[in-house]
Parts: structure tokens; sequence; C-alpha cells
């Protein structure tokens, strides 16, 4: 079932448009890494889709709700957090998370006590949120942002300030959430962070999706990752392609596909190179990414 439809959503501040038609959906279970450089609009796409910004048009649904005209309805079970966890330093962590959930109605105890065991802070939930580290911040944050029972999740660079233990944690969370068909939309503009998290990945830049496919579709356009380890790579690099680099003395990679792969090693051999070893690798996203975008890195 979909959970957020995003149609031709375009936003302008003053003359600058910043989002010119950004188009994506969610379904039930689906992790969706929303990839894109500083200033790229993955924000602004945020918070027009929360209410937050007002839109200039397009549309946006939410468990099939038009967040024009029902409102209330649409954003009833929809969980966030835009640019930083919205927490009181003065109060503890579980006050915080009472105080979440006094607005919404029928939040009860025992699902206070659900979020707080879901990210794994219960050692420290009485202390003052003024004493917690960074990533404990980004944890209190996602806890009351589950507080609703929410259908859609939304997370705005919440890696930011978790540790590797933190990012494994937040990993096995959502698709712990996912499983239960919550849909997740999370942002961020390290693509290798998120590549483990998610099924699908939209790409956006400067205000317009570049790219929104599944994991293993990204993955498998045009071919696998191939190192080739050869006698000498002097004299190879005009036969590189864009994407395709030397990595030291004796070693190449490449991104092909199957045939092509095998016509390189065939014009490798004619001139009198000699090949060792032919290895294919897993892609990494942003190995995927760079492929996509066409050469243009995202950092
Ligand atoms: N309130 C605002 N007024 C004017 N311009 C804005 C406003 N909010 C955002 N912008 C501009 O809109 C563009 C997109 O910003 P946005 O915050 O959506 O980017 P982002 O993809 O979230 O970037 P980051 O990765 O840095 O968080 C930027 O050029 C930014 O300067
Ligand atoms: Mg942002």
């Amino acid at each position: 079932m979909n959970i957020l439809k995003v149609n031709g959503l375009k936003k302008k501040f003053g003359k600058k448009e910043v989002l010119k038609g950004v188009t994506l959906e969610i379904n039930e279970g689906d992790i969706l890494a929303f990839i894109g450089p500083n200033g790229a609009g993955k924000t602004t796409t945020i918070k027009c889709i929360l209410g937050l910004q007002k839109m200039d048009e397009g549309e946006v649904l939410i468990n099939g709700f038009d967040i024009k005209h029902d409102f209330v309805k649409a954003i009833e079970r929809v969980g966030a957090i835009v640019e930083a966890p919205d927490v009181y330093l003065y109060l503890t962590g579980y006050e915080n998370l009472k105080m979440q959930a006094s607005y919404y109605k029928n939040i009860k105890e025992e699902d206070i006590t659900r979020v707080i065991e879901l990210v794994g802070l219960e050692k420290r939930i009485h202390d003052k949120v003024s004493k917690y580290s960074l990533g404990m911040r980004q944890r209190l944050g996602i806890a009351a942002a589950l507080i609703n029972n929410p259908r859609l999740l939304i997370l705005d660079e919440p890696t930011n300030g978790l540790d590797p233990e933190g990012i494994k944690n937040l990993r096995e969370l959502l698709h712990k959430l996912a499983n239960t068909g919550i849909g997740v939309l999370i942002s961020s503009h390290n693509l290798s962070e998120l590549e483990s998290f998610c099924n699908k990945v939209c790409i956006i830049s400067k205000g317009e999706v570049i790219s929104l496919k599944t994991i293993n579709e990204i993955k498998e356009i045009d071919g696998a990752k191939y190192i080739i380890k050869v006698n000498k790579t002097k004299g190879i690099g005009k036969l590189l392609n864009t994407t395709d680099k030397i990595v030291d003395d004796n070693h190449i990679a490449v991104i092909k596909d199957e045939e092509e792969v095998a016509s390189f090693i065939k014009e490798l051999v004619l001139k009198n190179i000699k090949i060792y070893e032919v290895k294919k690798e897993e892609y990494t996203l942003e190995e995927a990414f760079i492929n996509v975008a066409g050469g243009k890195k995202i950092d």
C-alpha cells in the first residue's frame, strides 16, 4: 500500500526555484534514502511534506490523504525529525517523551516504554537531556518521532552525530519498523552511510529528482565492478572510461557488463598486458551513483 506520494512539488524562495517538480513515493515497508548534496532541496521537500513550508505547486498524499484538504488526517500518523531533534535540554529524556505524548490523544505509558526500549535509552532516560551526547539526543528524537505509532517516519539526516554502533542500531531499528509496514524516508548526503539502510534511493540535485530506483536496480545499471590485476598499468589510461580507474601499478577497477569486460580484456591482451586476475566486486552505492549521475560526485 502506498504511504507517501509526492507529485510535482515546486517551491521558490524569492526568485530562486529550490524545488523544480519533485516526485517520489514510498510504499509500506520501504526505506527510501533521500540523497543529495548540500542545498539540493532535501529539507525543503521534507518541510513541504510535513506542511512546515508551503508548497507553490504540486501534491502530497500521506496514507491517501491530501495534505491540502485533509491535513490533520494526513499528518496524524507521521513521525518526523527535521534537521535536528526538537528536545528540551532542561528536561529529562522521559519528561521530553511525556511532553511529546501529550500532543496526541490516547498515548499510553506502554507506548512511552516501548519507544524507549526501541532506541535503547532505558539506562539514561531519567537524566537531563543537557547531559546527553549528540547521539543520545538523536535517539531520543527518534523515540519521540515514534510515539504516535507512525505509518510514515521521516528522518532528516539522523546519522549526524551517531557513532558506528549508533548507526548500526538505527539500521536495525529501521529494518524492524519497515518489517511492520512503516514507510521510512531518510535523508543524508552520505551515500555510503545509508547504503545498508534502504531498499530504494532517490537522488536529488538542484531541486530535481535525477534518479529514483531500488537499490538492486541501481546496482545492476551498466554491469558490475571488476578489479583486474595486471603486470603494469602504465599506458592503460587511454583505454578507460570515466567510471574506470587505475587503482595502483598492478590493478585497475572498471565498471562494465560481462560482454564489455570480455572485450576489454581482449584489448589489454592485444596490447601485451598480462592479466593475472579478474575479480567481480559488489558495487557500493556511491560508485553506482557516480555511474547514474555520469561521473558527478556528491560530497
Ligand atoms: N527559508 C528559506 N529562505 C530562503 N532560501 C531557503 C530557505 N530554506 C532553504 N533555502 C534554500 O533552498 C535551497 C535548498 O535548501 P535545503 O535546506 O532544502 O537543502 P538540503 O538538501 O536539505 O541541504 P543540506 O544537505 O545542507 O541539509 C538552498 O539553496 C537554501 O539556501
Ligand atoms: Mg537539509
